[in-house]
């Protein structure tokens, strides 16, 4: 047994997705969770500049007693995982391993597809990842940068004319390239599922690497006691906009407002 909380961070608000599965396979867990909603989105930027915020992220949560950190974000796992495993005293998991294994376990036909942010798909880590263990693969990656800031506002609905335009546009190339497994490689996308799901068809298997991360903690991390864990959340700007969204993201409610964290000082 291990009574210390895990730590969970993102750029906004995508690793509540992995939040959700951890509440629902892992409830007896105490989780601190950071969204660094001051600087979403991190997929735009540059290398140097996912790692020296993820490291903040990092500091931000290990003033607590932790007993793990979950990279809940895809771009920082691309970008940082490396860098950081090597300077956290605490296990690290990141999001693109877990999904990768579950993507080649469920892959009948060997094409794969990969969607994300510009910046984990500008990496190559998904096609490192996927191939190194399996070169017959087919790996069609992709980015869709607007999913992002349209997730953020809550456009996420079937029947919303924006949010099926931009997936038809961005994912008919994927369709057209045959995957019949598609890894949604940043975590604000599961929120995207059902619109996903629609174009794409029956056929594909879409994988949520941010629920994968959160299976892979599961497997990995000594267990806390019986009884409810108690989940805190942390923020770098707007709060209020946070809680109000965030309960669409856990499909759970939120009591009670996140805390305030001036990040640049960590
Ligand atoms: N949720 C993050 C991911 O998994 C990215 C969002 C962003 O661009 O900040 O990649």
């Amino acid at each position: 047994m291990d009574n210390r909380a895990i730590g969970v961070f993102d750029s906004g608000l995508g690793g509540l997705t992995a939040v959700r599965r951890m509440h629902e396979i892992m409830p007896e867990e105490s989780i601190i969770y950071f969204g660094d909603t001051g600087r979403v989105p991190y997929g735009t930027r540059g290398r140097d500049t996912i790692i020296k915020y993820t490291l903040q992220d990092i500091n931000f949560l290990m003033q607590y007693d932790l007993k793990a950190i979950v990279v809940a974000c895809n771009t920082a796992s691309a970008a940082a995982l490396d860098t950081v495993r090597g300077e956290c005293p605490v296990p690290v998991f990141g999001t693109v391993e877990p999904s990768c294994d579950k993507a080649r376990s469920v892959t009948k036909n060997g094409r794969i597809g990969v969607i994300g942010t510009a910046a984990t798909v500008r990496s190559g880590v998904f096609e490192r990842s996927l191939c190194g263990a399996e070169p017959a693969l087919h790996v069609r990656t992709l980015a869709c940068p607007l999913f992002v800031p349209l997730v953020e506002n809550g456009r996420v609905q079937r029947g919303d004319i924006v949010i099926e335009t931009v997936v038809r546009e961005y994912l008919q190339p994927m369709r057209d390239a045959g995957v019949d497994t598609l890894i949604l490689g940043c975590t604000h996308y599961p929120l995207l599922r059902d619109v996903i799901a629609d174009f794409m068809g029956g056929g594909v298997t879409l994988v949520d690497s941010g629920a994968e991360a959160a299976n892979a903690v599961r497997r990995a991390v000594a267990p806390a006691a019986d009884g409810a864990g108690k989940t805190r959340y942390f923020v770098s700007d707007d709060p209020a906009g946070f809680s109000q969204l965030a309960s669409l993201f856990l499909q759970e409610d939120v009591s009670g407002p996140a805390g305030l964290v001036d990040i640049s000082a960590y």
